[in-house]
């Protein structure tokens, strides 16, 4: 992308922000240093502003990565010299809040708490609740297929989009804002832009599904001997009908106290000493109500699910604290910049072997490796972060990947939970994904991107 094209991008988009290398050098990337890399940022105004730029590059061969809040995991919006970014943090009008319908339209920049925000205005949520919620856009989510801490209760994001429009690599706009859960009418193509992290096209407008949400809610943080004992926890309040489980966050010990260290929590206060943490979260008509069912509740399962201490939240800045201890996990990055992490799903019954079979398999690759894991009890989506200092070499990040993914998929799993493939997992891809899928996938990119200009190298390669 020759730096002559600015001005002419300039002319094309008056109203959009350009950003040249030197700007966005000078910029915070967001989640990846990677981010950045790229010839220059457009943010348009609008959605034709997209198609506008979408042509201009088609014309011209140059390849375009489209981001969002910037907090992807995988490398998805990573960006080399030569590529354009499109940056859809100009489009951040939520149209429309239908409170009887309960759907949201909404662009694609508009952050995750933003219409969290605007929907609990009319008691509605949307479904999805993730850490990142403060920058996470509504388009990225949606390309990611952003799963979060209510996917057990919600689904991912796939679930909670009812219709959605893109513009294609050639300037066209795919439009299906369907607003209607039934809708059999031929092939479902929008969740082809659902997790295909803009190799296909770029998300302008989603059409979101809306929930009542609960009047109020309540936290508590139990310690448990394992995960066999948190999930027999979040059964028993699943299966309430007065109160409603909207959190089940596990996190296993050495998790537990890194985060504890790095908060600076003084000894003692919080139940913190056991295998396991669950972090608990229930929904219901009051506080009160929210409080004592959680009591009861756990009272209820004490013995049956082995509970080794609990306390639920007695206010606002306990049950922040409690949550800041899931939630923060910047602090591992902190600890140990750039150090290998994974993001898998584990079939629910097989929680425990795997953790154990993944201790011993690391242990072995080195004596020092003791993982961080935590994650989303109730999906079985785990998060994994290796306890070493900076990336690790090419062979050794393979054999790590094979003790993480071995028989997950014969299992029912999957490697990529809810972070997408992007870069980091492009090798696990090829090594993991089912053969006949590669190949499907592969048709379909070339179909829909003949010209390979739409964030080429991601997912599919
Ligand atoms: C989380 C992100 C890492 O669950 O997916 O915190
Ligand atoms: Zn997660």
């Amino acid at each position: 992308m020759p730096a002559a094209l600015l001005p002419t991008l300039r002319t094309l988009l008056p109203t959009a922000t350009i950003w040249d290398a030197a700007e966005l050098a000078s910029r915070d990337p967001g989640f990846d240093a990677r981010n950045f890399g790229a010839s220059a940022l457009v943010r348009p105004r609008d959605v034709e502003g997209v198609a506008t730029l979408v042509k201009f590059c088609a014309e011209r061969g140059v390849s375009l990565v489209a981001q969002g809040g910037r907090t992807g995991l995988a490398g998805g919006a990573a960006t080399s010299q030569g590529q354009l970014i499109c940056d859809l943090g100009g489009l951040t009008q939520i149209e429309e809040i239908d409170p009887f319908a309960r759907v949201a339209i909404v662009q694609a920049g508009v952050t995750l708490g933003a219409l969290q925000e605007a929907c609990a205005v009319q008691g509605l949520d949307p479904g999805i609740d993730l850490a990142a919620r403060g920058s996470a856009t509504v388009g990225g989510m949606a390309s990611t297929n952003a799963g979060g801490i209510m996917a057990f209760r919600n689904g991912t994001m796939r679930h909670r989009v009812l219709g959605l429009e893109a513009v294609l690599p050639d300037g066209r706009v795919f439009s299906d804002l369907t607003r209607v859960l039934k809708t059999s009418a031929g092939y479902d193509l929008k969740h082809l832009f659902i997790g295909a992290e803009g190799t296909l096209g770029i998300v302008t407008r989603v059409a979101v599904r809306l929930d009542p949400v609960a009047g109020a809610s309540a936290t508590a943080l139990v310690g448990v001997p394992d995960a066999a004992s948190a999930q027999r926890i979040a059964r028993h309040f699943l299966g309430s009908t007065s109160a409603r489980l909207s959190a089940a966050e596990i996190l296993w010990r050495n998790f537990a106290s890194l985060m504890q260290r790095a908060l600076g929590y003084a000894p003692g206060s919080l139940p913190l000493d056991a295998p396991c943490l669950l972090v608990l979260g229930l929904g219901a008509d009051s506080i009160e109500a929210a409080r004592s069912a959680l009591e009861d509740g756990l009272a209820a399962v004490w013995e049956e699910a082995g509970i080794l201490d609990g306390l639920v939240a007695s206010s606002e800045a306990q049950a922040a604290a409690m949550w800041r201890l899931r939630e923060e996990t910047v602090e591992i990055e902190r600890a140990h910049p750039m150090a290998p992490s994974f993001d898998v799903s584990v079939p629910v019954g097989g929680l425990d072997a795997y953790v154990a079979r993944i201790e011993a398999g690391l242990k072995k690759i080195d004596a020092s490796y003791a993982p961080y894991v935590y994650g989303h009890l109730a999906d079985g989506n785990l998060h994994i972060s290796i306890n070493c200092d900076g990336p690790v070499a090419h062979e050794r990040h393979a054999a790590i990947e094979g003790v993480l993914y071995a028989g997950l998929r014969d299992a029912g799993g999957s490697f990529s939970a809810e972070h997408g493939v992007g870069l980091e997992k492009r090798a696990a891809y090829e090594r993991h994904a089912d053969p006949v899928k590669r190949d499907l996938t592969k048709a379909i990119k070339g179909l829909i991107d003949p010209a390979g200009v739409m964030n080429p190298g991601k997912v599919v390669g």
